[in-house]
C-alpha cells in the first residue's frame, strides 16, 4: 500500500522537504508519496482532523502553523500518550513539526528539530567535545528553544549562555530548562554586551534569522575565539553566512545550517517509512542545486 506523507505550510511552494523525502523513497525504493500542502491558518483544524480519512500518515508541519497544530492537537484530546524524547520536546515547545495519524484514530504529535541540530553537530565536529564546552547561543526563539533543548538532552554541554534582543524571551527558556531538564549551569546576557563574551565561548550557535539572504547581518566579532572552538549557524541561504566566514578566518570549525534540514527529517522519515534513512553528500548537493546556493 501507498504511504502517504507531506509537508504542510502557508506558503509551502519554497519548501524542500518533499526534495528529501523524495530522495530517499527512491534510495530505499519504498512505495510511499511525500507531498507539499498549502493549509491556510483558518483551515489547519481540518486538514489536521482528516488526515486519517484522507489517507494521510504523517506530515511535517512548517512556518507558521508548529504552535497552532500542537494547540489544536492537545486540545482534541487524539494525543496519543507517548514517552519518547521527541515527544516531551513536543509539548515542552508547545510546536510540533511531525505528526503522525495513528491507526486508532488518534495523532502522535513530535519535534524532531532539536534532533537534527544534535545530529548534524555530531556528525560534522571532528571529535569536538561537547560535554566539555561552554555554549553561546545568539537568540531566543522558537528554534533557540529546540536547539538548547538539545545542547543540554543530546549533546551534554557543560554550560549555556543565552543572549537576545528581547532578554524576557531568555528567562523563560532558563527557567524551563531548570525545571524540566534539572540544568542550572545557564545564564543570560544582554544583547549589547555579546562581544564580550565570545572569548569564554568555544560553541557559538546562531539561532537568529540574522544573515539569512534578505535580512539584516548578524553583527559579532569572533576574533577573540579560541581555534578549536565550533561554530554553527541555522540559517542555510547562504549556505556560507557572514559568521561562518569570521569564524573560519579565525581558525574555528564551522557547520551550516543546511545539515539540520535534512537530519530533522531523517526521524521522522524512519517514524513513518520504518528505514533509517542517511544524510548523504549527494543529498546535500540536490538541496543545494534546488535552492540555489
Ligand atoms: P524562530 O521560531 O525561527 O526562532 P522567532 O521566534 O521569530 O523565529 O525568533 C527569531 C529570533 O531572531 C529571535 O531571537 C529574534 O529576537 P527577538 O526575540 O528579540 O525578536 C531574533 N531576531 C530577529 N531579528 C532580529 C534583529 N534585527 N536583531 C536581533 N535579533 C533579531
Amino acid at each position: 500500500m501507498l504511504i502517504k506523507t507531506g509537508v504542510i505550510g502557508y506558503p509551502i511552494s519554497h519548501s524542500v522537504s518533499p526534495y528529501i523525502h523524495g530522495y530517499w523513497l527512491e534510495k530505499y525504493n519504498i512505495a510511499g508519496e511525500y507531498n507539499r500542502f498549502e493549509v491556510t491558518p483558518e483551515n489547519l483544524q481540518e486538514f489536521l482532523f482528516s488526515m486519517h480519512a484522507n489517507n494521510i500518515f504523517g506530515i511535517n508541519i512548517t512556518v507558521p502553523h508548529k504552535e497552532a497544530a500542537w494547540d489544536i492537537l492537545a486540545k482534541s484530546g487524539r494525543l496519543n500518550k507517548c514517552d519518547d524524547i521527541k515527544c516531551k520536546v513536543a509539548k515542552l515547545l508547545r510546536a510540533t513539526n511531525c505528526v503522525t495519524a495513528l491507526p486508532n484514530g488518534n495523532f502522535l504529535a513530535a519535534n524532531t528539530d532539536f534532533m537534527g541540530f544534535a545530529e548534524n553537530l555530531k556528525i560534522n565536529s571532528d571529535g569536538f567535545n561537547f560535554e566539555k564546552a561552554s555554549a553561546l547561543v545568539l537568540g531566543a526563539g522558537g528554534a533557540a528553544k529546540a536547539i538548547i533543548f538539545a545542547l543540554i538532552s543530546i549533546l551534554k554541554v557543560n554550560s549555556i549562555t543565552i543572549t537576545n534582543r528581547s532578554i524576557d524571551k531568555c528567562i523563560e527558556i532558563k527557567n524551563i530548562c531548570e525545571q524540566e531538564f534539572d540544568y542550572t549551569n545557564i545564564k543570560i546576557i544582554e544583547w549589547q554586551a555579546r562581544n564580550s563574551v565570545v572569548a569564554e565561548h568555544n560553541l557559538i550557535v546562531n539561532t537568529t534569522s540574522l544573515g539569512m539572504k534578505g535580512k539584516d547581518i548578524l553583527e559579532i566579532d569572533l576574533s577573540p575565539l579560541e581555534k578549536n572552538s565550533l561554530v554553527t549557524d541555522i540559517v542555510y541561504n547562504p549556505l556560507e553566512t557572514e559568521i561562518l566566514k569570521q569564524a573560519k578566518q579565525f581558525g574555528a570549525k564551522t557547520i551550516d545550517g543546511l545539515g539540520m534540514l535534512m537530519h530533522q527529517a531523517a526521524p521522522a522519515f524512519e517514524n513513518w517509512y520504518g528505514e533509517k534513512p542517511e544524510v548523504t553528500a549527494e543529498l546535500k548537493e540536490i538541496l543545494v542545486q534546488k535552492l540555489g546556493l
